[in-house]
């Protein structure tokens, strides 16, 4: 099934808490369901998109300035937009992507205390001021998802930031769903795979039969 209008759907959430998780759950029930859609992810998503996400996560011996790093976001998510999202969404597909500009003010903004103002004019003059139709955040004390990817290989040059950085980008994350509580749904993420799997489905069904 291809919707007329496409929609933009965007997971967020600090590090481990599930998010490619529900993406991959998500998948097979639109799958099962027949609709068009997409996945994709943010930093990267085209060619091009995936450099700048090496760029940004790799290790150096120099302090990567904060405002480079979220120019840099900027720079993938403005080739991310155009190159992948609005065709994709033009075409009546359901994009989801993992991440987007909440991200930046969650991490850049909370986390690196760019101020808020900054984000925003990228966001309108870059990206054109696009957002989200819905927009699920998985939600859990941080030490949940750190936990989770305890076991994971080597750290990315974000992962490797403390706990105190990662509870300024949670406390963002509130902000932006108490700013725009239509499009963002809190879902606990500290429950089982299944529990959460179940929460997401609930927010599908009852968003497609709006
Ligand atoms: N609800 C859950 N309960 C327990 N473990 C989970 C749950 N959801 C995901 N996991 C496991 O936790 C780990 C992190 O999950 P996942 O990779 O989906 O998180 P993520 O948010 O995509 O992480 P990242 O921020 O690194 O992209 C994986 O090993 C996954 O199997
Ligand atoms: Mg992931």
């Amino acid at each position: 099934m291809t919707l007329t209008q496409g929609l933009f759907i965007t997971i967020e959430g600090t590090e481990g808490m599930g998010k490619s998780t529900v993406i991959a759950s998500l998948s097979e029930f639109l799958k099962e369901k027949g609709f068009d859609y997409l996945l994709t992810r943010e930093p990267g998503g085209t060619e091009i998109a995936e450099k700048i996400r090496q760029v940004i996560l790799a290790h150096y011996d120099e302090t990567m300035q904060a405002e480079t790093e979220l120019l840099l976001y900027f720079a993938g998510r403005l080739q991310h937009v155009q190159t992948v999202v609005l065709p994709a969404k033009s075409a009546g597909k359901i994009v989801i992507s993992d991440r987007f500009t909440d991200a930046s003010f969650a991490y850049q903004g909370g986390g690196r205390q760019i101020p808020v103002e900054k984000i925003r004019l990228l966001e309108q003059h870059f990206i054109n001021d696009l957002q989200p139709d819905l927009t699920l955040l998985l939600d859990a004390p941080i030490e949940v998802g750190l936990n989770r990817i305890a076991s994971r290989g080597e750290k990315d040059r974000i992962e490797i930031e403390n706990i105190a950085f990662f509870e300024r980008v949670r406390e963002s994350y509130h902000q932006r769903a108490r700013e725009y509580p239509n499009r963002f749904r809190l879902i606990d993420a500290g429950g089982s795979v299944e529990e959460v799997q179940e929460k997401v489905h609930h927010i599908f069904n009852e968003f497609f039969s709006k």
